[in-house]
């Protein structure tokens, strides 16, 4: 018999404080205007550690939002991977965390670094694991605070960035109508210049006496990223339209990652899909890296967007870089 995975519950999980476009002209040269027209953001969500929000609180959040809809218990968790590059801690891992705060006692958990393509990544190897018959239920989350990441004096990366969760659950089926159909994974190290975090890791840890604070932060070429991000989305929608020897016009729903609306934009001209066939946030969240995917499943999922049956594309691209799609017949 073969084995697929079934997406059975999502959810998302968000800061409560708002800072709007506005808010960044008391402190760097900026305008509501140049970030609306230039990125699609009219806001973005921030946690904040005095109310006691962070990567984990807002992975719980979301996580239990999923199993609520899945309508099972954190027992029959098997495997719980976060997708993360701001983790509650490198060890124990958020994932580890997470396992502790469900109760998910029956669960392996570990964190997977892939930035924006954290959660596809994530997606993918539970596939694996559901496919292969190893185990029948797993939690894949994309986790971020990269509000601790920024530099609040770079205008061109602070403004696009927000704090965010967003959870699925798999589980294992034998009908390949409700299934995940294939995903396909990519990087390539040869461009990780381009989006990095110089310092604060082993390269230069924070006690070596070159460690700068300011480079602990995202360093961004934000015009390569933009090119490479529409051509490598539709390359890699395209390689899961042809697994399945499926055309565009065969989708009933594309979720593109939500980095900047004029990327998103030419990803659905590219690829001749039209914009109400997509569900689009980035103006409310920002840029959430590995959570921008499983949050905008779980909006389209509830307001009745996607349907028992739809197929939907998702497609992702990050930082390292990385990048990839699904194809997911829900
Ligand atoms: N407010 C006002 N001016 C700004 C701002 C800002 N917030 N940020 C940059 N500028 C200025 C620049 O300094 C530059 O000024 P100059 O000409 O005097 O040097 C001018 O605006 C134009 O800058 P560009 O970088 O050419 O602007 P561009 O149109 O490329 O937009 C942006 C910049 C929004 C970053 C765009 O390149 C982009 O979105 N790239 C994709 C990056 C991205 O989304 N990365 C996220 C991670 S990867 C991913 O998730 C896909």
């Amino acid at each position: 018999m073969s084995y697929y995975s079934k997406i059975i519950g999502t959810g998302k999980g968000l800061p409560e404080t708002i800072m709007t476009n506005k808010d960044f002209e008391a402190f760097v040269e900026t305008s509501d205007e140049w970030i609306r027209t230039r990125t699609g953001i009219a806001q973005r969500h921030i946690a904040n550690p005095e109310k006691g929000e962070s990567t984990l609180s807002l992975a719980r959040k979301a996580a239990q939002n999923a199993l609520q809809m899945a309508n099972i218990p954190a027992q029959e968790i098997e495997l719980i991977i976060v997708g993360t590059v701001t983790p509650e801690s490198v060890m124990p891992t958020t994932a580890n965390s997470l396992q502790r705060d469900l109760g998910a006692v029956n669960a392996f958990s570990f964190d997977l670094q892939a930035a924006c393509s954290g959660f596809l990544y994530g997606l993918s190897i539970a596939d694996q694991y559901i496919r292969s018959g190893s185990l029948k239920t797993a939690l894949v989350v994309g986790a971020e605070t990269l509000s601790t990441l920024i530099n609040w004096q770079d205008r061109s990366t602070c403004v696009l960035f927000g704090d965010a969760a967003g959870a699925a659950i798999l589980t294992r089926t034998d009908n390949k109508s409700h299934a995940i159909l294939s995903t396909r994974t990519y990087s390539d190290g040869t461009r990780g210049d381009l989006l990095k975090i110089p310092h604060g890791y082993a390269a230069c840890p924070p006690w070596r006496a070159d460690y700068r604070p300011s480079e602990h932060k995202i360093k961004m070429q934000g015009s390569e990223i933009f090119k490479l991000a529409v051509r490598n989305m539709c390359d890699a929608s395209m390689k899961v339209l042809e697994d399945n020897q499926l055309k565009v016009e065969d989708v009933d729903f594309f979720i593109f990652h939500q980095a900047n609306i004029r990327i998103i934009e030419m990803c659905a001209k590219t690829l001749n899909v039209p914009l109400n066939k997509t569900w689009l946030n980035v103006d409310k969240y920002g840029n959430t890296s590995a959570a921008t995917l499983p949050i905008c499943l779980d909006e389209a999922w509830r307001a009745g967007a996607i349907k028992s049956g739809d197929k939907v594309l998702m497609t992702t691209f990050g930082g390292g870089i990385t990048w990839g799609a699904t194809l997911v017949q829900m």
